[in-house]
C-alpha cells in the first residue's frame, strides 16, 4: 500500500454509537479517505452473512474498521449468548472476510478483558482474565481475529464518552443539574477516553498502516488517570455545576456485572509504533463539552 495517491478506501461497521459517530465525522471530513459507513440496518452483526457480503462486494477496499459491538455490560450477564454472537461470532466472520479480501482490520476491544488486580497500568502482553460476560465475549472476539487475520490492529480502550449517545458524561451532567450531591464510585481507576480522540487515533493508525503495516494488539486511552468520582468532579467543575461528587465504594453501588478496580492502560506501545500521543483526559473533556455547547446538546 505504498506510493498511494488515491484516498484510502475504508469500510466502517457501526455508525450510530459513540465511536461510530465520531469516526463518521473524523474520517468523513478527511479527503485522504473514501469511507463507506454501514449502520446496523445495512450490516446486522446477528446476520453475519451481511458482513461477509459487505466486505466481499465493496468496489474498492483498503481497510476495514469495526465500531459495532454489543456494549450493554450489565445486561450481558443475562444475554451472554447474544453478546457472544455479536462480539465474537460476527467478528470471526468479519476477520475471515477481511482475510479472504486481503485487507487489514482495525477492531476495538476493552479494558474489561483484564481482571484489574494488577497494581500498575496494564500492558498489552499482560494476562487477560475478564470478570464479566461482556469482557469474555470481547476477548473471544479478539481471539477470533488473531486466529484468522494476521493483518489486524486490536485497540483496547477504556471508559468511552462523547456528546453523542448515552454515557457517564451525559448522566453526570443531568444529575449534576438535578442534585447538590452525586454519589460516585471512587475505587475503580482508569482513564476516561473521548470517542473523538479515539477516532483521531484510529485515523492516524489507518494512515500509518497504508504507509508501513504494523499489526498486533495495542492500548489506546486518553492521557492520565482518575476514578469515576474524579471524572465526575472534573465534569462538574468544567461544566460550571455546583454539585459535589461524593466518593463511594464499588461495594456500595452493586451492579449485575463485576468491573475491574484497575482499568489503567499503558499506551507506550501505540505511541512508539504509530506515533499516537493521547491528549490529557481533562483536555479531551473540555473539547467534548465545548462541542456540546456549540451544537446545543
Ligand atoms: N463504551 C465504553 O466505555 C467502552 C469501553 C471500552 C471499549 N469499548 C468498545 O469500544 C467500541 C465502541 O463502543 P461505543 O461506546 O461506541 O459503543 P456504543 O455507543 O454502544 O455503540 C455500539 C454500536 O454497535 C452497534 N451495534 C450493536 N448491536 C449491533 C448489531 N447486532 N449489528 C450491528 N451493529 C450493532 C450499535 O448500533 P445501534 O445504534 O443500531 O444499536 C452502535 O452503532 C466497542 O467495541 C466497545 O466494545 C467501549
Amino acid at each position: 500500500m505504498t506510493g498511494r495517491t488515491a484516498p484510502i478506501a475504508l469500510l466502517q461497521f457501526g455508525t450510530s454509537g459513540q465511536l461510530g459517530d465520531a469516526l463518521v465525522r473524523v474520517l468523513g471530513e478527511d479527503d485522504r479517505f473514501a469511507c463507506v459507513a454501514l449502520s446496523r440496518e445495512r450490516a446486522d452483526f446477528t446476520r453475519p452473512e451481511e458482513i461477509e457480503r459487505a466486505v466481499r462486494d465493496a468496489a474498492r477496499l483498503d481497510l476495514v474498521v469495526n465500531a459495532a459491538a454489543y456494549t450493554a455490560v450489565d445486561k450481558a450477564e443475562e444475554e451472554e449468548p447474544l453478546a457472544y454472537r455479536i462480539n465474537a461470532e460476527a467478528v470471526e466472520v468479519l476477520a475471515r472476510s477481511c482475510a479472504a479480501r486481503g485487507v487489514p482490520l482495525i477492531h476495538v476491544s476493552t479494558d474489561y478483558v483484564y481482571d484489574g488486580a494488577k497494581s500498575a497500568p496494564y500492558r498489552e502482553d499482560d494476562a487477560t482474565a475478564p470478570l464479566n460476560a461482556y469482557g469474555r465475549t470481547k476477548l473471544a472476539g479478539e481471539e477470533m481475529i488473531r486466529r484468522h487475520l494476521p493483518a489486524h490492529v486490536i485497540l483496547r480502550t477504556s471508559w468511552i464518552y462523547s456528546g453523542h449517545g448515552r454515557n457517564f458524561l451525559k448522566t453526570m451532567l443531568r444529575l449534576g443539574r438535578e442534585r447538590d450531591e452525586v454519589r460516585v464510585v471512587a475505587d475503580q481507576h482508569g482513564a476516561p477516553t473521548s470517542a473523538m480522540s479515539l477516532a483521531m487515533a484510529i485515523r492516524a493508525i489507518a494512515r500509518e498502516l497504508a504507509a508501513s503495516p504494523s499489526f498486533g494488539t495495542f492500548h489506546y486511552a486518553d492521557g492520565g488517570e482518575t476514578s469515576w468520582c474524579g471524572f465526575a468532579e472534573e465534569i462538574f467543575r468544567q461544566a460550571g455545576l455546583r454539585a459535589r461528587a461524593v466518593p463511594i465504594a464499588t461495594a456500595d453501588y452493586p451492579t449485575p456485572a463485576r468491573r475491574p478496580a484497575n482499568s489503567r492502560l499503558d499506551t507506550a506501545k501505540i505511541s512508539q509504533t504509530f506515533g499516537v500521543r493521547p491528549p490529557a483526559w481533562q483536555s479531551s473533556l473540555a473539547a467534548v463539552l465545548a462541542g456540546m455547547k456549540e451544537t446545543g446538546k
